[in-house]
């Protein structure tokens, strides 16, 4: 076989292989909805209508807009790339677009938003991901098209497939489009399998998530973890309050702990964690959000090893917390702390060493069958926000911790 030949049917998985490593990824909600404060969704939600809505644009100046100041908060974070909302369900455009005139500038910033965000994620070595709409408040042809207008429907897809055209010529390498809100229509009627060959001749390299009525790349559990059998990649959404754009009076965030124990949890299944913030409408990301990434960043100084190059396992996660694998290592997420003794049930691996990874210090340890008791763990969590346990083990894990719950497979048991 030749090298081209060879080279061409390893692509697949080279175009993959950074996706099903990277664990982490910032998912950013903004457009003219920041200025509401009220979520995204606040158009539809409070029915206003398109040509009230349209005059925020000139409110949308995006002041303090510093794409460098979120990628640099990104990347710290330990987040290997980034989604912005290139245009929403509200069907502003954050570029410079010739085919809708609702865009970033015409609106009071008069800036090509995405341009100086796909420069600024490039420059910190974050792969470039744009999310895109499918459905359009601003646009009357989908609406119309939804009720059976054809000749709308025609005109809405000729007009999606120029904006996704727009994003993939423009501006350079593009790693992810994540599309959203296909419902309205058929994969035949957006033409969605010729929309993506496009897509894919522009950008050989390119992932495309599974919302445009198609499988493509891979799949996207929102809000809720759910790992893809068969090696399929898979990816799943976070918000980090309740809400994906900005909405200043929902202050139920997410503790760091949890962001870290969702890691966790997602490293087991071999998948992502695409965390949402949603800038102000200056283009801040709020000081909350930058607060619990800021903790998360410094877990993962000396947690990442139970996080990143950890291989996806069958073992349940609900016994004492998400575990993860890396080669012999199985790493004990701990999320309910007990205090100095430990016990951890079920394992059959012989256990060589264990550490706490939060502190690097030994751990005393003796086993029994099934049984694995730590001993003289400090009386405190040692970590305010996930104290982690490596345990160095004779072979590498297998399903073992299964067998507690009789060969429980929490994949197995679920349907796709
Ligand atoms: C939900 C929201 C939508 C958001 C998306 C992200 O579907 O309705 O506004 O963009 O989640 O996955």
């Amino acid at each position: 076989m030749t090298t081209t030949a060879a080279a061409s049917l390893a692509f697949p998985d080279d175009r993959l292989a950074w996706f099903t490593q990277a664990r982490f990824g910032m998912f950013i909600h903004w457009g003219l909805y920041a200025l509401l404060g009220r979520g995204e969704w606040v158009m539809s939600r409070e029915a206003i209508p398109v040509q009230e809505y349209r005059l925020l644009a000139d409110r949308f100046d995006a002041a303090d807009y510093d794409p460098h100041a979120w990628a640099a908060l990104a990347r710290d974070a330990g987040m290997r790339y980034m989604v912005l909302t290139a245009k929403h369900h509200e069907g502003f455009c954050l570029w410079d677009s010739s085919v809708c005139a609702f865009n970033a500038v015409n609106s009071a910033g008069r800036r090509d938003l995405l341009a100086e965000y796909v420069d600024a994620a490039r420059q910190v070595g974050l792969k470039v991901g744009l999310y895109y709409s499918l459905g359009d408040w601003h646009n009357p042809d989908w609406a119309a098209g939804w009720a059976g207008d054809t000749a709308a429907e025609h005109r809405f897809v000729q007009y999606t497939h120029a904006l996704v055209d727009e994003l993939m010529t423009r501006y350079g390498r593009i790693d992810v489009l994540w599309y959203d809100l296909p419902q309205c229509y058929s994969a035949l009627q957006w033409r969605s399998v010729e929309l993506n060959a496009k897509v894919r001749a522009r950008q050989p390299h390119i992932l495309i998530n599974n919302r445009a009525m198609t499988t493509e790349d891979f799949a996207t559990p929102e809000q809720h973890i759910k790992a893809s059998r068969a090696g399929r990649p898979w990816e799943a959404c976070m918000t980090l309050n309740q809400h994906w754009g900005y909405c200043p009076s929902d202050q139920r965030y997410k503790s760091a702990g949890e962001v870290a124990q969702t890691l966790a949890s997602v490293a087991a299944g071999g998948g992502n964690l695409l965390l949402n913030v949603g800038p102000d409408p200056a283009g801040r990301i709020p000081p909350q959000s930058r607060q619990i990434l800021r903790q998360v960043r410094q877990w993962l100084q000396r947690h990442g090893p139970a996080i990143f190059d950890t291989t996806p396992h069958r073992m349940p996660w609900y016994l004492f917390g998400p575990t993860t694998v890396s080669g012999r290592s199985l790493f004990c997420h701990l999320a309910n702390y007990h205090g100095p003794q430990t016990t951890i049930g079920g394992l059959t691996n012989r256990v060589l060493a264990a550490t706490l990874l939060t502190t690097g210090q030994p751990i005393a340890f003796t086993q029994r069958g099934r049984q694995l008791f730590l001993h003289g763990l400090p009386d405190q969590p040692p970590s305010d926000v996930l104290t982690v346990v490596q345990l160095q083990l004779d072979t590498p894990p297998g399903s073992d911790l299964g067998r507690v719950l009789g060969g429980a497979d929490v994949f197995a048991q679920l349907p796709d």
